[in-house]
């Protein structure tokens, strides 16, 4: 194994895929999960009647492992996405991966490719991506017997090109990304595909991401892109609940310390309205982190909320946005446990 960290260009990394080491694999088959598998080939073969590829039964999940400023390697909230993986399994009745399982084949897909690990300092994270697949062969419609859960990592720059900078989002009512009591809340490949027309289309017109409406009322905020949504009104930290949206580990985090700054934590439905009296606003998740929003246009109405008039972050999202980045390349304690430590193993 080239144990020699790698030395890529770090101050122009996309979010994007970059081929590592190794990739882990586990397959479940006549009823039980297999062994781990170490693979170097960055393809796999599938039945052309596999049920992933015809009837969508595909989850994923995203988390990213951080370089902190002691050299050591921090996985962030890995036991949350373990969790996360499963029920989203189980919404489109997929074998659930046991959570132990889950983070064994993490921990290993993360060491094997420890060399990837972007330096600290560089503002780059690697980035985990599970996914798991139904695999047995179908024509009718039903779920597979047989699953595979594939774990690669690939070393990510910010989300957006601008880093943490301002930027619009878009509401356009024609679209839905989830149905009311359909997949919403699950991290399914599927509900990517169904905003994909709608994600596509904002890029176009400018704007970062779509800021989906709940898709029952067409009256409240629900997802924004691949992201939730919050924002900050006086001392309160306000954010959608919805049960179309998926709940997000960074905004759970955000909210902790948003409580541990002294600010009051609302989830609940946030009529579209209440935009006007946001002071800030952003997107959160894995690979968006908080991503503050200047304007959000309701153009179908042709309303345009101006929520940052200077265009710059504001100071409560900022103050957040820093310090969950300070736990996260370990320039702050963790009084939370957050993180995960890779080289102990
Ligand atoms: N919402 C959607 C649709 C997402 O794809 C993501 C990204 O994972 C999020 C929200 C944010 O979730 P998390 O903070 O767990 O990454
Ligand atoms: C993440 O934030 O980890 C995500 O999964 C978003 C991704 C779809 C770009």
């Amino acid at each position: 194994m080239n144990s020699d960290n790698v030395n890529l260009d770090w101050a122009s990394l996309p979010f994007g895929y970059h081929r590592t080491d190794y990739n882990v694999r586990c397959v479940y088959r006549n009823g039980e999960w297999g062994e781990i598998e170490v693979h170097t080939s960055e393809e796999i073969t599938l039945h052309m009647a596999a049920s992933c590829l015809h009837y969508g039964q595909e989850v994923f999940e995203g988390q990213k492992a951080f370089r902190g400023v002691d050299g050591r390697i921090r996985l962030f909230r890995i036991e949350e996405n373990a969790r996360r993986f499963a029920d989203s399994a189980r919404g489109i009745a997929m074998q659930p991966m046991p959570e132990e399982l889950f983070i064994k084949m993490a921990r290993m897909a993360i060491k094997l490719n420890e060399r990837w690990v972007p330096p600290y300092g560089s503002g780059c994270s690697l980035y985990l991506r599970p996914i798991e697949i139904g695999i047995t062969p179908r024509v009718g419609v039903s779920a597979a017997d047989e699953y595979v859960v594939i774990m690669f990592v690939t070393p990510v720059g910010a989300y957006f090109k601008n880093g943490f900078s301002t930027s619009k989002v878009v509401i356009y009512r024609e679209y839905d990304r989830a149905a009311p009591q359909g997949t919403g809340r699950w991290k399914v490949g599927g509900n990517y595909a169904g905003g994909m027309v709608a994600t596509m289309r904002a890029k176009k017109d400018g704007y970062s991401a779509v800021l989906f409406l709940d898709p029952k009322e067409k009256k409240y905020l629900d997802e924004c892109g691949p992201a939730n949504f919050f924002a900050i009104k006086g001392d309160a930290y306000v954010t959608p609940k919805s049960n179309s949206i998926l709940p997000s580990v960074t905004n759970k985090s955000l909210q902790q310390l948003a409580k541990d700054m002294g600010l009051r934590v609302e989830c609940r439905p946030v009529p579209v309205e209440e935009l006007a009296e946001f002071d800030e606003a952003a997107e959160c998740g894995t690979a968006a982190v908080a991503a503050p929003i200047s304007q959000v246009d309701d153009v179908d109405r042709g309303v345009s909320y101006v929520i940052a008039r200077d265009n710059k972050p504001g100071p409560v999202i900022t103050k957040l946005y820093k310090q969950l980045q300070a736990i996260q390349y370990g320039e702050s304690p963790d009084p939370y446990g957050w993180c995960t430590f890779i080289d102990n193993d």
